[in-house]
C-alpha cells in the first residue's frame, strides 16, 4: 500500500465550467484517485476553486455582487456541480481561505529571505477618478492594430493581438469610464526565477517518464529566448491576499496583493491544511503529506492539469517550494509526475467561456445523468492531441459501449436467471474450457487495464475495459444458456452463475469511469464486496449458489435520433 497525493488544477472561481475543463482536470483526477483507493492505497485528492484575480473582481461587477460574496455562492454551486458529477474530491478548498492567506504570507517570507525576491519600480497606470492603479484588464480602449473599440489593456478580443495598456487608443477605465489616467511609478515584487533556472532544469531533467507534452512546454520556457524570465507576483487590485512578509507588514507594499498564479498552487497545500481542519485533526495530519521531514518522503504526488497551466506547475510552483526550503528547513513536497491534457473542442470549434460556447457542467446533468458523460469524455480525454466533442460521436458511445455492451450484458444475465432458475445463483454443474478460456483471457486483459490505470493512460484503459465486457458478451453469446439449458439444465446453471458474477466484477472493475451506474450493479448483486480481482477466475466465483439477486433496472438508456438533433441544436447558440 502507497501514499498517493493527487490535485487537479483549481477550476477559475468566474462561473460555472464547461466539459472540456473538467476533462481537462478535475475527471482524469478523480478516476485515478477512486483507482487508487480500489488498489487499497492511502490518498489525499485535493481541490479548491481559484478565486482571486482580476477575472474574479470583474465576474463579481457584473453580477452586481461584493466579491467575496460572489465568492461564497459560487464555491457553493461548483462544490455542487462536482458532487453531481461523482468527483470524489477529499477536500474542495477555497483559494481565499485564512489558510492560503498565511501559507501564501509565510512563502513569501520565506523567498524574501532567499534573497528570491526583488522588488522592481514600473510605470503603471492610475486613475484619480477611480482612486487606484488599473490592472490591465480594467482598462479598455481602441485597437491600434485593427480598430476595434473594446480592445482591453492585455488583448485586442477582436483581432487577438496581446497589448500593453499603453498601446491603446483613446484608453479609459473599465470602471469608471474615465479618461483622465496617467501614468505612475510604483513598486511590484517579483520572484527572481531566473536565480533557480538550473535547478529546474536538473530537477525536470531528473524526472523519468513524464508525458512529452509536459517536459517539452516546461523546457521552452527555460530555454526559448532569453530563458527564464523572473515573474511580477503582485498586483494592484482589492481582492486577493494581501502582500505581508510571513506575518511582517512590507513596507512600501500597503495596499496589493499578489498575484492569483502565486497563491493558486500554494493552495493545493493550504486546501489540505482546511481538510485537516474540518476534520478535527491536528496539523501534523496534513503536514505527512507535503513535507518530507514529516512523512511526506514516501508520498507519490501527481498533478492534473491542461496544458496552458504547465508552466506554472513545472516552473513558478517548484520555484516557490524549492525557494522557500533554501536553508533546508523546509522540505516541501515537489510533484512527481504531472499529467497535461491537450484541450476538448466542440463541434468544430472550441469551447468558450466568455462566447457561451459548448456544454456547461450545469447544463450536462441537466440533459443525462452523470455517467454518461463521465464516460464519454475519459474514453475521449484530449491527451496526445486535441479531440472534439460531437453529438453524433457522444450518442454513438452511449448507445453502443453503455447501453449495448455493458448494459445489455448486465440485462440479459439477470433476467434469463430469473426466468428459469429465479433471484439465486443457480447450484450444480462444474467450469469447463469456455470458463477456463474466459479466466484465462480476463486475468491478461484485467492485467493490461491496470497497467493503463497506472501509467494514467486514460483512453487506453477506456479502451481495455471496454474489452473486459466484451469478453462477457463473446462468452455469453458462445455459451448460449437459453440454448444449453434444454439438453443440459446444470451446464447451464454453471453459464449463468459465471455471467451474474461478471457483472459483480465489471461494477468493481467499471468504478473509476461509471461510479453511480455500478452502485446499481453492485446492489442488484445483493453484495457490498468491492475487493478488487486479484484472481480472475476466483473471481468469477465469489458470488456462490444460493446467493440471491434481483433484476436492476435499465442502466443506460439509449440517446435517440431526435434528442441528439435537438440537443445539437439547443447548443447550437451561445448560453443566456
Ligand atoms: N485556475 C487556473 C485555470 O483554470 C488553474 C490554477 S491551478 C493552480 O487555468 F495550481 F494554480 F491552482
Ligand atoms: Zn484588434
Amino acid at each position: 500500500m502507497a501514499r498517493i497525493l493527487i490535485t487537479s488544477a483549481l477550476p477559475y472561481i468566474n462561473g460555472i465550467k464547461h466539459l472540456g475543463n473538467l476533462v481537462g482536470s478535475q475527471l482524469p483526477a478523480d478516476l485515478y484517485a477512486r483507482y487508487c483507493r480500489a488498489r487499497g492505497h492511502e490518498v489525499m485528492f485535493i481541490c479548491a476553486t481559484d478565486e482571486h484575480g482580476t477575472p474574479a473582481e470583474l465576474a463579481a461587477a457584473k453580477a452586481g455582487q461584493p466579491v467575496a460574496e460572489y465568492c461564497a455562492e459560487m464555491h457553493g454551486v461548483q462544490a455542487d456541480l462536482a458532487r453531481g458529477f461523482g468527483l470524489s474530491f477529499d477536500h474542495f478548498g477555497r483559494s481565499s481561505s485564512p489558510q492560503n492567506h498565511r501559507l501564501t504570507q509565510h512563502m513569501a517570507g520565506r523567498l524574501a529571505e532567499a534573497g528570491l525576491i526583488e522588488e522592481v519600480a514600473e510605470a503603471q497606470v492610475y486613475s484619480p477618478a477611480d482612486g487606484r492603479f488599473l490592472p490591465d484588464r480594467y482598462i479598455t480602449g481602441t485597437c491600434p492594430a485593427c480598430g476595434y473599440e473594446n480592445a482591453r489593456g492585455d488583448q485586442c478580443e477582436n483581432c487577438t493581438k496581446q497589448l500593453d495598456p499603453t498601446d491603446l487608443i483613446n484608453p479609459r477605465s473599465a470602471i469608471s469610464g474615465a479618461t483622465d489616467l496617467e501614468v505612475r511609478r510604483t513598486k511590484h515584487l517579483f520572484l527572481r526565477q531566473s536565480a533557480l533556472r538550473d535547478r529546474l532544469d536538473a530537477w525536470i531533467d531528473s524526472q523519468r517518464g513524464w508525458p512529452v507534452l509536459t517536459t517539452s512546454i516546461a523546457k521552452k520556457w527555460l530555454h526559448d529566448g532569453d530563458g527564464l524570465q523572473d515573474r511580477g507576483i503582485t498586483r494592484d487590485l482589492d481582492w486577493g491576499i494581501p502582500v505581508r512578509r510571513g506575518t511582517q507588514d512590507w513596507p512600501g507594499m500597503e495596499g496589493k496583493v499578489f498575484y492569483v498564479w502565486f497563491d493558486a498552487p500554494i493552495e493545493y497545500i493550504a486546501a489540505t491544511a482546511e481538510w485537516a481542519e474540518a476534520q478535527g485533526l491536528p496539523e501534523d495530519a496534513w503536514r505527512r503529506w507535503w513535507r518530507r521531514d514529516q512523512g511526506a518522503e514516501d508520498v507519490r504526488y501527481v498533478q492534473f492539469m491542461g496544458k496552458d497551466n504547465v508552466p506554472f506547475h513545472t516552473l513558478s510552483f517548484p520555484a516557490t517550494l524549492m525557494g522557500a526550503d533554501h536553508d533546508g528547513t523546509e522540505p516541501w513536497k515537489l510533484v512527481d509526475y504531472i499529467k497535461s491534457f491537450n484541450y476538448l473542442n466542440y463541434d468544430g470549434g472550441q469551447f468558450s467561456t466568455s462566447q457561451g460556447r459548448g456544454i456547461f457542467m450545469d447544463q450536462a446533468l441537466a440533459i443525462l445523468p452523470s455517467d454518461y458523460w463521465r464516460w464519454w469524455l475519459l474514453s475521449h480525454a484530449p491527451e496526445s492531441a486535441d479531440s472534439e466533442f460531437t453529438w453524433e460521436n457522444f450518442q454513438a458511445s452511449v448507445n453502443k459501449d453503455l447501453a449495448d455492451v455493458l448494459g445489455n450484458f448486465v440485462s440479459r444475465v439477470t433476467k434469463f436467471c430469473r426466468a428459469r432458475f429465479g433471484e439465486a445463483l443457480p447450484e450444480g454443474g462444474a467450469w469447463g474450457a469456455q470458463e477456463t478460456a474466459l479466466a484465462t483471457a480476463l486475468g491478461a486483459r484485467i492485467a493490461a487495464y491496470e497497467g493503463h490505470m497506472e501509467a494514467i493512460e486514460i483512453r487506453k484503459a477506456a479502451a481495455e475495459l471496454r474489452a473486459i465486457w466484451v469478453l462477457g458478451n463473446e462468452y455469453l453469446q458462445e455459451a448460449a444458456p437459453w440454448a444449453t439449458i434444454k439438453t443440459d439444465p446444470e451446464r447451464a446453471a454453471v453459464q449463468v452463475r459465471v455471467g451474474l458474477n461478471l457483472i459483480r466484477l465489471y461494477a468493481v472493475l467499471s468504478r473509476p469511469f461509471i461510479p453511480d451506474a455500478v452502485e446499481t450493479m453492485m446492489a442488484a448483486m445483493g453484495c457490498a464486496d468491492w475487493s478488487w480481482p486479484e484472481d480472475a477466475g476466483a473471481a468469477l466465483e465469489g458470488l456462490a449458489p444460493g446467493h440471491g439477486f434481483s433484476v436492476p433496472e435499465v442502466l443506460f438508456r439509449k440517446i435517440t435520433d431526435e434528442e441528439r438533433a435537438g440537443w445539437a441544436e439547443q447548443f447550437a447558440g451561445s448560453r443566456g
